[in-house]
């Protein structure tokens, strides 16, 4: 779908994957209003970067999964879990609590930050990764605090983050549910 009228929104997305690609990872959000285009610019971001040979892994935040610690994060890792071997055993043992793979006390989140780090940064030295998080309003918040970290960390890996943030209606009521279409 051609895109209307958003020349610097898809400019910084397309910096991102090259900075990425380059070696020099980094994080964008997207902030608008139900229906202003953010979907749109993510399905964008995510047919550039196949375009240009990166691997992409999603994860959508549900009101439904607001409760589930660490729900987001599964969506977005979990197809790199045949790499858990790679990482160092706390870190192992922390995901694999976080996902209900192992028995044990609720994890450190930073230990299932760094868990989360690692393996992403691990896919990407086969080929470069974009991270999509749509819906980050609805981020269950074990989630949102490990992909924040991640967001923060990110430094030399080829993994690029862009993540999309719904604002507040004026009512401030973020819940009431997905709407979609409307205008722009
Ligand atoms: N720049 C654009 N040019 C043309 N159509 C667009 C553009 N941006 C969005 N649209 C269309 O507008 C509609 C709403 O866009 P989208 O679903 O991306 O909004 P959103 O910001 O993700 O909304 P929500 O907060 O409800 O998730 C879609 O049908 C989309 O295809
Ligand atoms: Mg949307």
């Amino acid at each position: 779908m051609d895109l209307i009228g958003r020349g610097t929104e898809l400019e910084a997305v397309e910096r991102l994957l090259a900075e990425a690609r380059a070696g020099q990872s980094g994080a964008l959000a997207i902030r608008g209003e139900a229906g202003a285009g953010k979907t749109a610019l993510l399905e964008h971001a995510r047919s550039v970067a196949v375009r240009s040979g990166f691997r992409v892994e999603t994860s959508v935040g549900l009101v439904a999964e607001m409760q589930f610690a660490f729900g987001a994060v599964h969506q977005l890792i979990k197809p790199l879990l045949g790499r858990l071997d790679a990482l160092p055993d706390p870190q192992q043992s922390a995901l694999q609590v976080a996902f209900g793979q192992r028995a044990g006390a609720a994890p450190d989140r930073f230990l299932v930050g760094l868990a989360a780090l690692t393996l992403l940064a691990e896919a990407a030295e086969e080929r470069p990764l974009l991270c999509i998080v749509d819906d980050a309003q609805w981020l269950d918040e074990a989630s949102a605090q490990v992909l924040a970290f991640v967001a923060r960390r990110v430094s030399a890996e080829e993994v690029a983050l862009v993540l999309s943030v719904r604002d507040p209606t004026d009512d401030g009521d973020l819940s009431r549910g997905h709407r979609r279409g409307g205008g722009r």
